[in-house]
């Protein structure tokens, strides 16, 4: 039986890809007129967009449509010049717009046909799931004309997850591709979800953690067979499957006594085992490569650079036209607590700028959005666009590991977006992120953009069914970075609770606001890092204060803040350009959010919004905690108006994190106060 059908609706497990049947009525007799899918191509993603789009209308519409390769009505997939009469009604001024993913859709009213067409095979599927979401969203299609391309090439999604089933920063369950270190043989749930990732634009996947153990080691050798299975998956959704390797895999696995990228033997043992890699995965990605980064082996051992290293990799990637992904995420985890003078948010930059332009043309750099770590809120790192001649790819994390775990509600759409609006003024104004993502900054050859993901074995995906909504919008905003964070949401709830006018102004209100709520609770002014140590769940203000990992706060009884200026810090500011140099060194200028991570200030120290620092922590603690309340009384006003399952499981999450919401609050109140001494204005109860 598959496993689609063990799961329940109202559990989640359709997502956003639900297609609920609408009555009779205007809209229901408009769709029935185009019931009749016209494909004639005999290519796996054609044939995957017919079947996507056969069930989206059954589902739809209650009636399973005839498929046929005769003309007549109906929707046409095709790429172009299959059908002359469809490339006439696209003209050729459409088809010569249209990149490689491109799609264009095209209502012929009068012989009730609409086309969707693509430049190529991937493109009809990225149309198709277009045509559907409006067709879902129960939008006429009647005079549809629109063109589409993807604004980013690499569109990657990285699972970190181990052959031993579990997920490393994974809170939705276990892993859906491994368990007990082999790949596992259910492999419903993940066409599944390779449906899910294409229908939201998603073209490339590294299905194990960038962690890379002995176990998975083994992947590009002995598992290959069952590799190439899921690859066969995610090739029928036009996504490429990539794996992450062990940089000391000819050691660990090939039996050399080396890792060395400049010794002919271990480059020889690459080329072999890379090409029987494609020898089994024709259309094989490449390489991810977390190496010299947090106790991972690498070039350094050998006295080599992340450039020697990554280009071995190319070398044995570039028959085949493979790629290599290589992390940023190098820093210093040994760190002495007494040392003021190592700054880990200096560390990728320190590292990678140097040797820009020595990377071969197959490597891309991989860039994580901040110089820390995925924190609440922290600066965008200085590193994207600071090296004009090598690829670079940002990476994001869906996955909400310091943003509430999945227990609670944090969007992250508008996160994501200030990053790619932020201006970095490195080839002057217009030099923003999103610009650099695309490649269109520096005319890099590969780019684009990858995350983490957040699903797992839970029914509904993601633990918190309102955390779809990330990895959907994640999917809808690389392919368009000028979608708005309120027009992502509206789409992901109408697919996913249909229309009703409360419940999308509800949803999405929820969703808004939940960013700015649980960072007033949290970490204050950009200061990071008060979690649990190792969980990185839940406040723990000294957790990583001793540690070696590099992540303080400072705070004493006078003030609190990493000071990061040229002028007195770790000259961390240097590394940014032109008005962000300026602005973050200076204590007036620098924004309020951001403060405490670049400057040390008393806590009597005004902010912008005129409190000092201090009553500034109170006040948000206190009001986030009070909000995050009431995000449980606003969702509680959408009982029965749709399904309990769906219901249920929301008002359970959101009731646990106001109760932690209020451990927030309580600890860093308290542990500000008794640093301090200072009262709160308002007198409200701290527990002292
Ligand atoms: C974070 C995370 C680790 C992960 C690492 C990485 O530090 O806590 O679990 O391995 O990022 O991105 O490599």
């Amino acid at each position: 039986m598959g496993q689609q059908m063990t799961y329940r609706t109202g559990d989640g497990y359709q997502a956003w890809l639900g297609y609920r049947r609408l009555a009779p009525g205007e809209r229901y007799h408009q769709y029935t007129a185009y019931n009749r899918i016209q494909a004639a191509e005999d290519h796996v993603v054609i044939r995957t967009a017919v079947s996507e789009l056969s069930r989206g209308l059954e589902g739809i519409l209650g009636v399973s449509p005839e498929v046929t390769a005769q003309g007549g009505q109906g929707i046409v997939l095709a790429t172009f010049r299959q059908y002359p009469d469809a490339d006439r009604l696209f003209g050729a001024d459409t088809i010569v717009r249209l990149g490689p993913e491109g799609y264009a859709i095209r209502t012929d009213k009068e012989n009730s046909r609409i086309a969707v067409g693509g430049a190529s095979e991937s493109g009809v599927l990225y149309g198709t799931f277009h045509l559907l979401r409006i067709l879902s969203m129960g939008l006429s299609v009647e005079d549809l004309d629109l063109t589409e391309n993807p604004v980013n090439q690499l569109r990657m999604i990285n699972q970190w997850d181990n052959m031993d089933g579990s997920v490393e920063r994974g809170y939705a369950g276990q892993s859906i591709f491994f368990k007990n270190n082999r790949i596992t043989e259910e492999t419903d749930r993940i066409r599944d979800y390779a449906r899910m990732l294409a229908s939201s634009g998603v073209n490339a996947i590294a299905i194990n953690n960038v962690n890379v153990h002995k176990v998975e080691s083994r992947l590009i050798t002995e598992f290959l067979p069952d590799v190439a299975k899921l690859a066969a998956i995610f090739r029928a959704y036009a996504i490429k499957l990539f794996l992450s390797v062990n940089y000391a895999s000819p050691i660990e696995i090939g039996g050399l006594s080396t890792a060395d990228p400049l010794d002919p033997e271990v480059r020889q043992w690459w080329i072999k085992t890379t090409a029987g890699v494609y020898s089994a995965i024709p259309d094989f990605g490449g390489y991810l490569v977390k190496a010299d980064s947090e106790n991972r082996p690498g070039p350094f051992t050998y006295g080599r650079d992340h450039a020697d290293g990554s280009n071995m990799l190319a070398e044995a990637l570039e028959p085949f036209n493979g790629i290599v992904i290589w992390r940023c995420f190098v820093y210093n985890c040994k760190q002495d607590w007494r040392d003021r003078k190592t700054d880990r948010a200096r560390a990728a930059y320190d590292h990678f700028k140097p040797l820009d332009g020595r990377f071969k043309d197959n490597v891309i750099l991989q860039i994580k959005n901040g110089p820390m770590d995925f924190q609440v809120r922290e600066p965008v790192s200085p590193l994207l666009g600071a090296m004009p001649s090598t690829n670079q790819v940002l990476e994001f994390q869906i996955a909400q590991e310091y943003t509430g775990q999945q227990r609670h509600v944090f969007y992250l759409i508008p996160q994501w977006k200030e990053i790619l609006e932020f201006e970095t003024y490195t080839k002057g104004l217009g030099s923003t992120i999103k610009r650099i993502a695309c490649g269109d900054l520096h005319g890099s050859k590969l780019s684009g953009i990858a995350a983490v993901s957040n699903i797992g074995d839970d029914s509904n995906w993601t633990g918190h069914l309102l955390a779809q909504a990330n990895l959907y919008g994640y999917g809808r905003l690389i392919w368009n970075p000028d979608l708005s964070s309120e027009e992502i949401a509206d789409e992901w709830i109408r697919l996913t609770f249909g229309d009703q006018e409360n419940v999308r102004t509800i949803i999405k209100m929820i969703l808004l606001s939940s960013p700015a709520i649980y960072e007033s609770y949290t970490a204050p002014l950009g200061v990071g890092f008060m979690v649990t140590p190792h969980t990185h769940y839940g406040p723990d203000v000294d957790g990583y204060e001793y540690s070696k990992w590099g992540t303080y706060h400072y705070a004493d009884r006078n003030g609190v803040g990493v000071d990061r200026t040229q002028s007195s810090g770790t000259g961390y500011t240097a590394q940014y350009n032109g008005a962000n140099r300026e602005r973050y060194e200076s204590l007036q200028d620098c924004p309020d959010e951001l403060l405490l991570f670049f400057h040390h200030v008393p806590y009597t120290h005004v902010l912008h919004s005129g409190k000092t620092v201090i009553q500034h922590i109170y006040d948000t603690h206190f009001d986030g905690a009070e909000k995050a309340e009431q995000l449980l009384v606003t969702w509680e006003s959408l009982a029965g108006s749709m399904d309990e399952g769906l219901y249920t499981q929301v008002a359970e999450r959101l009731a646990e994190q106001a109760e932690h919401a209020k451990e927030w609050r309580d600890r860093i109140n308290t542990y500000f106060y008794r640093k301090s001494g200072i009262a709160d204005q308002l007198n409200r109860l701290i527990y002292a």
